[in-house]
């Protein structure tokens, strides 16, 4: 069932779960959630970046693949298909298209700018029944071998973009996109804290999901995470499980060269490695 992220973020932060987001890149990836999420009885969402987007040769290519996904394997958990850091033309393309959920990521403009251009989609989205996420301080990550730690987001901000009525609000808060280096300081949770308290009952979310330590991930939940999001993790497995095929050789043995014998043990990890968060963020049986 495709559906908006709301309902499922305002349950998951009511009952002190999270829902995952994991980021799709092609039709495997996209089975291997998709399934998953069925078979453990739990929301889900699909995170797709705008790279990913036109990699997969469009918005309006994703969109029909998912929704007929859903329909020809029988997924009857709520899917979101989600715009991950969307730009406000992407934003719009991606409504277009037929995504659920979109996120507007405006953490690079002034505050002012901002508020105004989350307010234009918010009334764009509300019209249509989808739901979306805003962004305040940003995700840290690596530029040409800098490591940012982010930008922690100020809380008074974060109440000002949840009053437009945001359906859900990502804050910096010491998280970063890709694999964490070994002197990162960890998330704030005094920031964290700080966020909860000012924006009252909004589902946060937490980007870089992947190598943030099992006790962290609980204690955001704790504190008013509802959506976590995990990229690099699958890929990670995925290119792990494939080297492992063919570092065996496998792909040599009969007609192991057969995309659909090469692609499965990655697709398997996929799945692993999602039922693995499924059950740390405690979604399973949620639906
Ligand atoms: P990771 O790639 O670090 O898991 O982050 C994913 C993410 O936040 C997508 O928006």
């Amino acid at each position: 069932m495709l559906v908006s992220a709301k309902e499922m973020l305002q349950k998951a932060r009511e009952g002190k779960y999270a829902v995952g987001q994991f980021n799709i890149n092609n039709l495997e990836w996209t089975k291997a959630i998709l399934l998953t999420a069925q078979e453990n009885n739990s929301p889900v969402i699909l995170g797709v970046s705008e790279g990913a987007g036109k990699y997969m040769t469009g918005y309006k290519t994703v969109a029909a693949m998912v929704s007929a996904m859903i329909e020809e394997l029988n997924i009857t958990v709520p899917v979101a298909l989600h715009l991950d850091h969307g730009s406000y033309e992407g934003a719009k393309k991606a409504i277009e298209a037929g995504f659920s959920s979109i996120m507007f990521d405006g953490s690079h403009y002034a505050i002012e700018e901002n508020i105004e251009k989350t307010t234009e989609l918010i009334n764009i989205t509300n019209a249509k029944g989808l739901s979306l996420e805003a962004e305040v301080g940003s995700i840290g990550g690596e530029e040409d071998g800098v490591i940012g730690a982010g930008e922690i987001a100020d809380a008074n901000e974060c109440k000002q973009i949840a009053d437009l009525g945001v359906s859900m609000l990502a804050a910096g808060i010491g998280n970063i996109h890709g694999q964490y280096p070994a002197n990162w300081a960890g998330l704030d949770f005094e920031a964290l804290a700080r966020i909860n308290e000012a924006t009252g009952n909004m589902p946060l979310v937490l980007h870089g999901g992947t190598g943030i330590p099992d006790d962290m991930i609980k204690k955001a939940i704790s504190l008013g995470v509802a959506k976590i999001n995990v990229n690099t993790e699958c890929q990670l497995v995925f290119a792990a499980a494939t080297r492992k095929y063919i570092e065996a050789g496998k792909d040599l043995e009969g007609k192991g060269f057969d995309p659909r014998k090469l692609l499965a043990p990655g697709f398997e990890a996929i799945k692993d490695i999602v039922k693995e968060k499924m059950v740390l963020f405690g979604s399973v049986n949620r639906a």
